[in-house]
């Protein structure tokens, strides 16, 4: 019996358990949220949509810990969203206390769990829950890397005409505005990005990229969902059905493009251990600065934390 817990049953949480439990990938989706009724109403409505989409998972929402004992994987979406006027680092130290919160009690029923990191600010919440869980870095991962791929993929189509599945693309760094898209490791149907779009609007859509979250908070004066839930669901997938699916996470890197002691947007195999492994690709002297300056961006929120001794 593959088990999911899903903390914090808000827009993304919900969104989650949804696509998760579309797809048959666990038997049971736990749904825990710190308002009374919350889950157990959105569990319910979902549940009552399995003999419609046609899938059998079981659906149940609680606000008791002891409910998520012996899942097999988590997703944490607890926390506060940003909003319009607030960048994701505005929600730091809030969200630390949240998700550290969290974590504790749910390793506590779980101590052998893969944990999915989605609350924000992603990368900094990431290093939280690798430290509160004390569970191998392999078991810990971000959710950010491929949210941001999917703006950035969906952009190109719109723009070229073509289909969304055939646009694939590598972006790298943390999830903020200093996240790093390559465009050399773009390619559309098979063929390299930079042939089919000219310089400057290759860096319109790059810009749109860094800026995809803040769009949608402008537009709805809340945060995204629809495509960071979807997102979190696909790296579930690749864990519990061993898909080793090549996807950018917040990663813990042990010395990979000149990176270590932080978690950051990296491609990273997934597969039924967690992190199998992080694939290295040569980059420009351009494109590692990049890197290195978002991963200073990063590292200054780590700095924050730590010395309130939240990692
Ligand atoms: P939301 O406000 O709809 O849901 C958050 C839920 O967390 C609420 O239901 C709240 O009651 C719950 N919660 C708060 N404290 C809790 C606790 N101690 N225990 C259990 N549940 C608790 O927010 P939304 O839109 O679902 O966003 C959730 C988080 O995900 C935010 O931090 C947001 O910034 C982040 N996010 C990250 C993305 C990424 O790419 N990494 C993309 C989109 C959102
Ligand atoms: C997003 O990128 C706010 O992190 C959230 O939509």
């Amino acid at each position: 019996m593959a088990k999911l817990t899903v903390i914090g049953a808000g827009n993304v949480g919900a969104t989650v358990a949804d696509c998760v439990a579309r797809k048959d990938i666990v038997n049971e989706v736990v749904l825990i949220d710190i308002i009374e009724g919350l889950p157990q109403g959105k569990a319910l409505d979902m549940q009552e949509s399995a003999p419609v989409h046609g899938f059998d998972t079981l659906i149940t929402g609680t606000n008791a810990y002891e409910d998520t004992a012996g899942s097999d994987i988590c997703v944490i979406t607890a926390g506060r969203p940003r909003t319009a006027d607030m960048s994701r680092d505005d929600l730091l130290e809030l969200n630390a206390s949240i998700v550290r919160s969290v974590t504790e009690q749910f390793v506590a029923g779980s101590p052998d769990a893969i944990i999915v990191v989605v609350s924000n600010p992603l990368d900094a919440m990431t290093s939280v829950v690798h430290t509160a869980s004390g569970l191998p870095a392999k078991r810990v991962m971000g959710m950010a890397g491929m949210l941001d791929t999917a703006r950035y993929r969906t952009f190109i189509a719109l723009e070229l005409g073509v289909s969304m599945r055939d646009v694939e693309a590598l972006l790298l760094g943390g999830h903020g505005d200093s996240m790093v898209p390559l465009p050399s490791c773009t390619t559309v149907g098979g063929i390299p990005l930079p042939e089919l779009l000219s310089a400057e609007k290759i860096h319109a859509i790059v810009e749109r990229t860094k800026g995809g979250g803040g769009e949608i908070s402008k537009l709805m004066v809340a945060s995204a969902w629809y495509a960071p839930g979807a997102s979190a669901a696909a790296m579930v997938e690749s864990v519990m059905k061993n898909l080793s699916r090549v996807m950018p996470c917040a990663v813990q890197p042990s010395g990979q493009y000149g990176l270590t002691d932080l978690f950051i947007g990296l491609p990273a195999r997934l597969g039924r251990n967690g992190v199998e492994e992080i694939l290295e690709v040569g980059l420009s002297d351009e494109e590692q600065a990049l890197l290195d300056a978002s991963a200073e961006h990063v590292r200054r929120n780590l700095e924050t934390l730590r010395q309130k001794e939240f990692v």
